[in-house]
This record gives C-alpha cells, sequence and structure tokens, in this order.
C-alpha cells in the first residue's frame, strides 16, 4: 500500500467507510485502488492489470470498454437527463424498455416496474405481495419464504429475506414474517447415499412441513435465486424447482425468482428460469440488465399480481410507491443498448459454449487435494476449498482458506471473490476460451501456493 499522507489509499483510509468490509482492518491494509477497464480486465493505479473473474459484482456483461454503452449514455444524457414514471408520466426508453423486458420474459408477464438495485427491487416486491393480499382479501397472508444462504440484497426487507449471518447480526434483522427454508446444497447437506433427486424431495418436504406448520393461509410467497450467488453458487440439485414448484402450486404461494445474477444470460439461457424449468409470478432483473454502467433493476409481474394492484390502486387513489431515480432515462436507454449487445454478438450462446469450457477446465481441479466441491453452470462457477476432503473439514477457521487462496489469486493477477471457502467465478459474458485458460491457470497456481500452508509436512 501507499503510505504516503495524500496518497489515494491514505485519503480512502481517512475518508471511505467502505461496503461488505472490516472497517478496523481496512485501516491497516488500504484499499486496491482500481483505475481503469478494458474487456474482461481492470487495472489498478500502480498499473497492475487483473483478468475481473467476477465481471465487478457479477455484473458487467459486456466488459468494461463498451464504447456503444457510453454512446447510449451521452444521447440520452443530452436530449433528456432526467425524467420519472409518477403519476402517468413516460418517456421513450422506460416505454422501450418495459416493452423489451416483458417481450423477452421466458413466461407470460403483464408489466414492468421499475427500480434502482436489486434490494429495492426485492423491497418492492415484498410491498407488492402485500399490497395484492390486502387487496385480495387476504390480510393474514403476509409471510415470505426464503431460504438459508440465498441472497436478496441489505435494505432493511431484502436483508432480511437474504439468509446470511453476516446481513442480520447486529442490524436487528431479520424483520417479522420473513421464514428461512432449507438451502438445496447437495454436496454439503445430503444426508449419506442420497440421491440428487431424494434430496430435492426432502427439501420440498421440509418447504411443506413449514407452510402447515405456519398456516397455508399466512403463506403469500416464495422468493429464491435460480442458482443462488452470494451463498456459495449453490446449483440447484436434479428436480429441486419441479418439487418446490409442485408445493407452492399446491398451496396458491406465489413465486418470486431473483434472477439479479442469473438473468441476461448468465446460466447459458437467457433466465436462470429457463434453465431450471422456473415459472415465476414476480421476476426481479437487475445487475446485467445494464451491465451495471448505471444502476437500474426492474420487476415483471404477471396479470395475477398486476390485476389485483390495479384494484387496490383505485380504491386508494394512487399505488403508492415509487423512487425519484426508477426508470432513469439515461439508465433505461443504457439498458436498452446493452441488452440489444447481449443478443446482437450472442453473448448467451457465448456463455454456454465458454461456459462448457470454463466447467470443464475447473472440474479438472476436482483431484486437486485443497478442492472439495466444482459446481457451476454457463459462465458462474464456484471451487469450494477444503482441508480434508473426507470429512469436508475447512482449513483451522472457516473462510480462512477461502481467504488465503483468493489473496494469492489476486497477487497472480486475477480478481475473483471467496465467499466462506468457496471461490467464484463469474467472468464478463465476453470472455473467450484462451482467456479462461489465462484465469483458470492462474487460479491453478495459486491453489499449489497455498498448498505447503495447508499442509506444512507435505
Ligand atoms: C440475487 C441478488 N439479489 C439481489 C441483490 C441485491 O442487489 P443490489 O446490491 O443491487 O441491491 C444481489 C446483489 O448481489 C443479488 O446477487
Amino acid at each position: 500500500m501507499d503510505a504516503r499522507p495524500n496518497s489515494p489509499e491514505a485519503r480512502d483510509i481517512r475518508y471511505h467507510l467502505h461496503a461488505y468490509t472490516n472497517a478496523r482492518k481496512h485501516q491497516e491494509t488500504g484499499p486496491l485502488v482500481i483505475e481503469k477497464g478494458d474487456g474482461i480486465y481492470v487495472e489498478d493505479i500502480a498499473g497492475n492489470r487483473y483478468i475481473e473473474a467476477m465481471a465487478g459484482l457479477w455484473s458487467v456483461a459486456v466488459g468494461f470498454s463498451e464504447k456503444r454503452l457510453v454512446e447510449a449514455a451521452t444521447r440520452q444524457m443530452s436530449k433528456l437527463p432526467f425524467y420519472h414514471d409518477f403519476g402517468s408520466k413516460a418517456h421513450s426508453p422506460l416505454i422501450d424498455l418495459a416493452e423489451k423486458l416483458v417481450q423477452m420474459a421466458p413466461v407470460p408477464m403483464s408489466k414492468a416496474y421499475f427500480t434502482n438495485s436489486g434490494s429495492e427491487a426485492n423491497d418492492t416486491a415484498i410491498k407488492m405481495i402485500w399490497y395484492r393480499s390486502n387487496a385480495l382479501g387476504q390480510p393474514a397472508r403476509k409471510k415470505i419464504i426464503s431460504r438459508k444462504r440465498g441472497y436478496h440484497g441489505v435494505t432493511i426487507a431484502a436483508a432480511s429475506l437474504t439468509g446470511l449471518p453476516n446481513n442480520h447480526l447486529s442490524f436487528d434483522l431479520p424483520i417479522a414474517n420473513i421464514l428461512h427454508t432449507s438451502t438445496p446444497h447437495h454436496w454439503r447437506d445430503a444426508e449419506p447415499g442420497e440421491s440428487e433427486e431424494q434430496f430435492s424431495s426432502r427439501l420440498a418436504d421440509d418447504l411443506e412441513k413449514l407452510i402447515l406448520a405456519e398456516g397455508p393461509e399466512t403463506i403469500a410467497a416464495f422468493i429464491g435465486e435460480p442458482i443462488m450467488g452470494a451463498g456459495g453458487v449453490v446449483v440447484p440439485p436434479a428436480g429441486y424447482w419441479e418439487k418446490i414448484q409442485a408445493v407452492l402450486s399446491k398451496y396458491d404461494i406465489l413465486l418470486v425468482a431473483d434472477e439479479v445474477i442469473c438473468g441476461f444470460g448468465r446460466t447459458g439461457e437467457m433466465f436462470g428460469s429457463q434453465t431450471f424449468g422456473i415459472k415465476p409470478d414476480i421476476m426481479v432483473l437487475s445487475k446485467q440488465i445494464s451491465s451495471s454502467y448505471l444502476p437500474i433493476s426492474a420487476l415483471l409481474i404477471n396479470d395475477k399480481v398486476f390485476e389485483p394492484i390495479a384494484d387496490e390502486s383505485d380504491r386508494i387513489g394512487t399505488f403508492g410507491h415509487g423512487f425519484t431515480g426508477g426508470g432513469h432515462p439515461v439508465a433505461a436507454a443504457v439498458a436498452l443498448e446493452n441488452i440489444k449487445l447481449i443478443e446482437e454478438r450472442d453473448l448467451v450462446g457465448n456463455a454456454r459454449k465458454v461456459g462448457a469450457h470454463l466447467q470443464a477446465r475447473l472440474r479438472k481441479l476436482g483431484s486437486h487435494p485443497l478442492v472439495g466441491e466444482v459446481r457451476g453452470v454457463g459462465l458462474i462457477a464456484a471451487v469450494e476449498l477444503v482441508a480434508d476432503k473426507a470429512s469436508k473439514a475447512p482449513w483451522g477457521k472457516p473462510a480462512a482458506l477461502g481467504a488465503l487462496v483468493n489473496g494469492l489469486l489476486q497477487q497472480n493477477g486475477v480478481i475473483s471473490r471467496n465467499m466462506g471457502d468457496a471461490i467464484a467465478f463469474c467472468p464478463p459474458l465476453i470472455i473467450t476460451e484462451a482467456q479462461v485458460d489465462a484465469l483458470v491457470d492462474a487460479f491453478e497456481r495459486s491453489l499449489d501456493a497455498a498448498l505447503p500452508q495447508v499442509r506444512p509436512q507435505g
């Protein structure tokens, strides 16, 4: 770290409280200051270049230097830099984007609603669901079922949906009416000899038991990511979504697919819902919708959700919900151009093809002494590290090995992220097979470098 008193690093320590960072430790270690981006690479202020193996925050589909997105933003900024959709106002980028998203949806959807982040979108989903229950004369139907290790954001309701301890501890969360059911992680949680299908059936039974214990008439919705992202890239086992949806239909419970990571090509289909046969009532979209060049998120809702909301807004006089920046014209213009690029360049096909290469290369590391499980679909993957393959035991404290390997990986020119002991890979959708090879080679070198520390006796 550059310790000069007025260096960017020193000023960052002095003035900036970071997201998802140990604030005390940061005062000693300081930041990694990223200066510019180019394709799948970013460069720090010292001129070191890295493969951005997380596409930023699972989000920069088209890479870090896409001129067409800059031009789309500039054009819209010059024409109409701000407008909103309160009180029946609209503007062209928003109308175009709403139409495009509803038409792209893999199941019949009725309307798009615009927000600025995944968290806001999930809070909005909860509010819509509650509003709908009241509209239907079912005021007791307010509980939402999420999953342990699910990630849905950090605002008060979205953080409550999130099933990770660090999002609840000392924040006095979760709020009431949010329940968490089991995580679909076969490798970690299956009984000895239990097949994926059997494990999925057990999880669907867990869900049904929870619904019956709480009273089916109190359960409004179930929310899940097609593949869990921040919970460690958990790919659902065979039959999981089919069995879960059968339980939800039985009790007339709405299904919200949080497509914030999976949406727009990540899994090798346009939406994760297509990859796993999910038929949601609400889809939550963000991140790759604009490649995160500007913040924008959206909800797609079907008629089952829209119609009662329309009636209730008519009864009250307005749908009393909206964000100043929701559907911002510049962000909407960038999202439209970004989706056009994903389609024109067949980045979904690339995620399938190059994703297959990534998955195959990572699976070859399965025999490495530190690798417990390799999992993923398309261009999203995780490698879970263990000190002992048979017992799946961690190296000392959980997350210590993940942090060690992630640090070594950064020294080897790859920015990734360890979620506990799982190292995630979620590169821009433009990545090539040769670039995947460079990424996995660097990962292999990092694993080998960690081995002597984990097993000092060899
Ligand atoms: C699946 C999922 N939902 C919601 C969110 C929250 O999005 P945001 O950080 O934009 O609030 C995230 C963020 O990573 C996410 O991965």
